[in-house]
């Protein structure tokens, strides 16, 4: 692969802490990724009889530091970088963010189902975290949004992979940080979510260039599970039609809510008042 100006969209095998050695400085224009959180985590859905598969790097955290210098190193200056985490891998992850980068917001992806977990002692899970950083200084496109970003997950019978992240979140980020033809880097890419973000980003659109991807996943399995959902090659998807399925628009943010909160503190002062 030849990285250059003329770089076409790769989804690579192997182990990312190698592969991104060979990644020159400054070559990315985005990091959209959704790391091992150092969990264990083993879902409880069963494909058949067997288990969806655990995945690598899942024991311990010990590799964020070094990552994250690799993110900012072949990163370009004035891009962003989202990096999802949950509630207790925060502080790690943000952490070692913070000491390159400007960390903006903790984006907060509101799911419409949740997680099992222990069912009696915690309150279930609907949601999760995006950190959102920025090396350098770059707007936004578009309007202003929420740090509230409310989508469906991928239905648990059409997951080919356990933490598998919906495409219509990823476009709206990759949307929000990138032009045509900037290179969106996934080192932790699954079943290539972010990749079938960046074709779709093209194709709901009809940009004439699409975001270029470099994908990197350790596991062959998903890799294939990716390529045979049709993560297409650059060259083919010029003739590729545009899906039936159309963009869900982000949720507004609900105002009613706010307004519903300021009435009662309202009458709790003309309680004490009186
Ligand atoms: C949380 S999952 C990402 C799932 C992905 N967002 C999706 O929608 O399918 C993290 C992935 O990172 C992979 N992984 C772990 N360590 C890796 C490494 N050193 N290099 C490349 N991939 C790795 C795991 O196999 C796993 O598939």
């Amino acid at each position: 692969m030849s990285y250059n100006e003329q770089f076409k969209s790769e989804f690579k095998c192997g182990d990312c802490f190698e592969l991104l050695k060979e990644v020159p400085d400054e070559f990315v224009d985005l990091v959209l990724t959704d790391p091992p959180y150092g969990i264990d985590y083993q879902s409880n859905r069963r494909v058949a009889r067997e288990k969806l598969p655990k995945f690598a790097n899942d024991v311990d955290l010990s590799w964020v530091e070094s990552w994250v210098e690799q993110m900012y190193r072949v990163l370009k200056n004035n891009t962003h970088f989202y990096c999802f985490t949950r509630f207790d891998t925060y502080p790690v992850f943000y952490s070692a963010i913070s000491r390159l980068f400007k960390v903006k917001n903790c984006l907060i992806w509101v799911k419409n189902n949740h997680g099992s977990g222990d069912l009696n002692g915690s309150y279930a899970p609907q949601s999760e975290m995006i950190i959102f950083a920025v090396k350098g200084k770059r707007h936004l496109n578009g309007p202003r949004d929420s740090d509230v970003l409310e989508c469906d997950n991928v239905p648990s019978a059409h997951r080919a992979h356990a933490t598998q992240k919906p495409v219509e979140l990823l476009r709206q980020l990759i949307e929000k940080s990138t032009g045509p033809e900037e290179i969106v880097l996934d080192p932790f890419a699954g079943t290539g979510s972010t990749g079938f973000a960046c074709l779709d980003t093209h194709r709901q659109r009809g940009d004439k260039f699409i975001r270029r991807y470099l994908l990197i996943e350790m596991n062959p399995k998903f890799r294939e599970a990716a390529l045979h959902g049709g993560l297409a090659s650059q060259e083919s998807l010029v003739d590729m039609p545009l899906p039936k399925k159309l963009e869900i628009a982000p949720k507004k943010r609900n105002t009613a809510r706010t307004q519903r909160y300021r009435a009662k503190k309202d009458q709790t002062l003309w309680l004490e008042l009186s």
